[in-house]
């Protein structure tokens, strides 16, 4: 028995030291953790219970029989955050510069099992130099099953990846289809291809920060929700973040109470928008004024800025928020920003999320770079997503609502719950200075004209009351008022029940 205890002791003891001292002074003198330590500041103190410990790769080729670490380069198990159960995985970089091995697949699909039988969200945390180039296809077939978990998992848990080292070639689709992918600055990288290959193939001299780091991704390609300074920030940050969800599918957020009262009267949102309809305006202050403590979270904040997205609290329970922001490009729906908000919105429904947006689009921005980019069909994936959307919807229009904008940023016709507006809107076909030189296009060559007959549409056509009068506005409320009015409104939709047709899946426009 005592000697079992001995093997035992002995065997933790060598998975704890993972690829050796060296290997983890190595580690901290890139300002990273080891895969434990990162573990150990993600969740609750003392709650993390491991599994697979004693697990090894079944390699025998290039020298793999003689060099065996219990673990095989990823500590995976299960513990809290804030009391409630997550299932993790954390790649030890120390460890086969922690390549994924058939064996360390089989660990991070075990977890993710099991995650789904319990209805938990999975962590993962990547740090890894790709497939373990001694296994082979073995290596390839294991990404392959952690890809088609993730996949199953898509909308039924939150998925979350953090990455906090290489992340390179068909490593990186784990983390795309995972629902948020965190990154820290200077230390992480994705890419499919790297800087060697780059340079051969395309003759760009690239460094790896500069293709996939965490500033890349997070301001140029989107492919990362937010950019951490380091791993103890990103950590904290995680565990932060995952108040705002529920557990699975079948649950709601966890309810945090709050003192902030849900009749708070906000007077300095009565002058929020500008007299000057061409004058831009922060959203953001509408936003935080109208969340529970003035707190929101937002996502991609430094990507796609003509949109915001993110996550509050109203009377104590999540809500999301997608937001046209006037300060970039005038609030236009381009490309990028109709991406970042579809993928939020179907996130927010796939989760019982109640989704509030808040509404100052001039239209699609237009040129030929965005056609060529296909605007129409990535325009047409914010349209569905928000027309597909069941959880409660509440949309307030602030100041212009224009053309095929106006109904794509959850309109009434898109099944929105409570439509509002402030007095300030301008609901219309277009602008009325652009309006005007159209109708008129024959008659009008005088300015003086243009700007009497604009002011005369402005007045006819550019407020909310030909809505409201078609009931596709709910009601005209007071800016003031705003917190109140969706609180209320929230409360209303509680037990809201819509479902769509049945159907094996809608065929979104990709
Ligand atoms: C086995 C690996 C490894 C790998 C690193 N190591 N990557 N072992 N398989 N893929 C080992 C190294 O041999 C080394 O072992 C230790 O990890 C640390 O690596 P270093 O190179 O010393 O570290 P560093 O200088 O920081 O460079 C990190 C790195 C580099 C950029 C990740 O190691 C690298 O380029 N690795 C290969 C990456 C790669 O080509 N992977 C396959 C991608 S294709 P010792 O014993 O010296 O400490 C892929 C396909 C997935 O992943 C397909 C899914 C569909």
């Amino acid at each position: 028995m005592y000697d079992i205890i001995r093997q035992l002791e002995e065997k933790r003891d060598a998975a704890r030291l993972g690829g050796g001292q060296r290997r983890i002074d190595a580690q901290h003198k890139r300002g990273k953790l080891t895969a434990r330590e990162r573990i150990e500041l993600l969740l609750d103190p003392g709650t993390f219970e491991e599994w697979d410990m004693f697990v090894e790769h079944r390699c025998t080729e290039f020298g793999m029989a003689d060099q065996r670490i219990p673990g095989d380069g990823v500590v995976t198990g299960y513990g809290t955050i804030n009391g409630r159960v997550v299932f993790v995985f954390s790649q030890d970089f120390t460890v086969f510069g922690g390549s994924l091995s058939g064996a360390h697949a089989e660990k991070i699909c075990k977890i993710m099992d099991h995650a789904m039988k319990v209805g938990a969200p999975v962590i993962g945390l990547n740090d890894s130099g790709g497939a373990r180039i001694q296994e082979g296809v073995a290596s390839l077939a294991g990404y392959a099953d952690v890809f088609q978990r993730n996949v199953l998992a898509s909308g039924v848990i939150p998925q979350i990846s953090v990455i906090m080292g290489p992340c390179a070639g068909g490593a990186v689709y784990s983390p795309a289809m995972t629902d948020f992918i965190f990154m820290v600055k200077d230390s992480s990288y994705m890419f499919v291809t790297g800087p060697e290959v780059v340079k051969t193939v395309t003759h760009e001299d690239v460094t790896q920060e500069e293709l996939g780091g965490a500033m890349t991704h997070s301001t140029k390609s989107g492919v990362a929700d937010w950019a951490f300074d380091n791993d103890v920030q990103g950590l904290l940050a995680v565990r932060r973040f995952i108040n705002f969800l529920p557990s699975n599918n079948r649950e709601q957020s966890p309810i945090r109470p709050t003192p902030d009262p849900a009749d708070r009267i906000e007077p300095a949102l009565d002058t929020l928008v500008p007299p000057n309809p061409n004058k831009p305006y922060d959203m953001k202050e509408l936003i935080f004024k109208v969340l529970d403590d003035y707190e929101f979270v937002e996502l991609k904040p430094d990507y796609a800025k003509n949109i915001i997205i993110g996550f509050g609290r109203m009377e104590g329970s999540t809500v999301g928020i997608v937001a046209n922001q006037p300060l970039v490009l005038a609030g236009c729906l381009d490309i990028k920003s109709s991406l970042k908000a579809a993928r939020f919105v179907r996130f927010c429904d796939c989760f019982n999320i109640p989704i509030i947006t808040f509404v100052d689009v001039p239209g699609f921005l237009p040129g030929t770079d965005q056609e060529y980019g296909g605007i129409i069909k990535h325009g047409a994936k914010l349209l569905y997503a928000f027309a597909e959307a069941t959880v409660p919807k509440i949309t307030l229009i602030t100041r212009k609502a224009y053309g095929g904008a106006y109904d794509v940023m959850s309109s009434k016709h898109l099944r929105g719950d409570v439509n509002f507006a402030w007095p300030t809107a301008e609901i219309a076909v277009m602008g009325s200075k652009g309006a005007v030189e159209i109708i008129f296009r024959q008659e009008i060559r005088d300015a003086a004209l243009i700007a009497e007959r604009t002011e005369v549409y402005r007045t006819k056509f550019s407020n909310p009351f030909i809505a409201g009068s078609r009931g596709f506005i709910d009601d005209v409320i007071m800016p003031r008022a705003t917190r109140t009015r969706i609180c209320r409104s929230l409360n209303m939709l509680k037990n809201k029940k819509l479902e769509n047709p049945w159907r094996k899946h809608g065929n979104i426009p990709l």
